[in-house]
């Protein structure tokens, strides 16, 4: 590994040299080891493969100086993680292999971390069933990895989106509040379908009356509308985003003004023609604040206008960043430091 490499790294095209390991089996987790980045054998038959118990996590690494780091809310993570357990039956993950782990691995690899701004360490916390079961019910062996990967952020630009109205991502009582592989494998023929029209992915409509926004592909959304960040509530269908959580957060630490609410889709067109859609942007762990560029919905479509620095979601994703590179006090005392 060079500095230019890790530093340079798009998401996910590297990892890092060492993962975390343990099974959980007989009802409880083993030891985890942390061992060289590499294939780890499983059984020909794994549940993940037949029934898709299959979930992750993704949360970041920061570097401070003298080889120091910082983890950005692990325990958030750690939380959500056991949440999707709960949703997907499968053993909750303790805090001594989630959070302890991570922070061990980080230390291990710090050198990975890239010194640039608004690159980050990227850490992947999986679990997967891997006993070998034909019979649909919970695997009885579950493997839980930590890997890491250097990571500038996801996208470069703005993204456009298309209004999704053929495929849904997720629905009431469905697994959308649930971070598992199955809500992203099901998402990938609308973003290839979206990609050959021209649009990076599609922006999700809810999946009853195919009125409501709800996710900006990959990410949780946000519009800016008469200086209001206007934002879906976590109804059950939307992945409760840990950035998406410190992004209000920080909106209401500057006293700027908030609606956590449903908004449909027609909402954001008029609110175009009227001149009030002063901004929208995907947020998420991978992307953190990502402005979205041209959204079409059916056979109208528009360009959302540039967010500038005086943008309430600009400045809380300023704050944000503030708080992960140490510029800004950490006063909600989210960063882990290692
Ligand atoms: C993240 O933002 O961390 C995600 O999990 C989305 C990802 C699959 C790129």
């Amino acid at each position: 590994m060079t500095p230019e490499l890790r530093d340079s790294a798009a998401f996910g095209a590297v990892f890092s040299d060492h993962m975390l390991v343990v099974d959980w089996n007989n009802g409880k987790w083993g030891e985890p080891s942390i061992v060289p980045y590499g294939p780890q054998p499983i059984p020909a038959a794994p549940s993940v493969a037949h029934y898709g118990q299959g979930i992750f996590e993704g949360f970041k690494a920061f570097p401070r100086p003298n080889g120091g780091a910082v983890l950005f809310r692990p325990d958030a993570n750690h939380a959500r993680m056991n949440n999707t357990c709960q949703r997907m039956a499968m053993p909750e993950v303790p805090a001594s292999i989630f959070v302890d782990g991570s922070a061990a691995l980080v230390a291990l690899d710090r050198n990975w971390i890239p010194e640039k701004e608004n690159s980050a360490l990227y850490i992947r916390p999986v679990m997967f069933g891997i006993g070998e079961v034909l019979g649909v019910k919970p695997a009885d062996t579950f493997r839980f990895i930590i890997e890491t990967c250097p990571s500038a952020p996801y996208f470069s630009g703005s993204v456009d989106l298309i209004a999704e109205d053929v495929y849904v991502r997720a629905f009431p009582g469905g697994t959308g509040a649930a971070k598992c592989g199955g809500n992203y494998a099901g998402s990938m023929l609308a973003a290839i379908e979206a990609q050959k029209k021209g649009f990076h992915n599609v922006l999700w409509l809810d999946g009853i009356e195919r009125r409501y926004v709800e996710e900006a592909g990959l990410m949780n959304v946000a519009f800016v509308i008469s200086g209001t960040v206007v934002t879906p509530p976590l109804s059950g269908t939307i992945l409760p985003g840990i950035t998406r959580d410190s992004v209000l957060t920080l909106l209401r630490d500057l006293q700027l003004p908030i609606e956590e609410r449903r908004i449909t889709i027609d909402e954001v067109f008029d609110a175009h023609a009227k001149g009030t859609l002063q901004g929208a942007a995907g947020i998420g762990t991978a992307a953190v604040i990502a402005p979205l560029g041209r959204l079409r919905h059916k056979d109208r479509e528009i360009t959302i206008p540039k967010m500038g620095p005086e943008s309430p979601l600009m400045k809380a994703g300023a704050e944000l960043e503030g708080i992960r590179s140490g510029r800004i006090a950490d006063r909600h005392n989210w960063l882990l430091s290692i």
